[in-house]
């Protein structure tokens, strides 16, 4: 079960915001980026934690473009622009972090280039856009799965 389920589950009569859903999400993905760094530095196989890592992100990121900003007013459409081209290259690193599984030195420069960009890209977030969010019940995007092949607005410009 995750921090999240078991967050939500202690909550109990209060419902947990989506701005607290979403900011305990970066919370627990960097966490996890960080466990897996610790699992190649052992030398352990880390293939499915690359995958998992891969489905949340892209989950996480399609949340917040499909039905998330949608709900943001004109004033905040300036930030949205910014923080959906970091989630193109998020993506691009992804596919890249995949591709590589096998070559745990070009993945673990990956996460660690993935990590600095997240820790910064989450203050973004959580800085000037989260707080729109306060008032939002959580369950309207807690069920919600990542539909395959779903790529975010920004996924073709640019290197990684
Ligand atoms: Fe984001
Ligand atoms: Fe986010």
């Amino acid at each position: 079960m995750s921090l999240i389920d078991k967050c939500s589950l202690q909550a109990g009569d209060k419902r947990m915001d989506v701005e607290s859903y979403m900011t305990l999400d970066h919370f627990e993905t960097n966490g996890f980026i960080k466990y897996i760094l610790r699992q190649i530095d052992d030398y352990r196989d880390v293939s499915e934690f690359l995958r998992t890592l891969s489905d949340r992100l892209r989950r996480h990121i399609y949340i917040e473009e499909v039905f998330l900003f949608p709900k943001l007013g004109p004033e905040s459409q300036k930030d949205v622009e910014y923080i959906k081209k970091e989630h193109g290259k998020l993506f691009r690193m992804l596919d890249l972090i995949l591709k590589e599984r096998s070559n745990l030195d070009k993945i673990k420069e990956v996460l660690e280039n993935l990590l600095d960009l997240l820790i910064e890209h989450y203050g973004y977030e959580e800085s000037f856009i989260y707080d729109h969010f306060n008032n939002l019940d959580a369950d309207i995007i807690s069920g919600l799965k990542y539909p395959k092949g779903w790529e975010p607005k920004y996924f073709g410009d640019g290197d990684v």
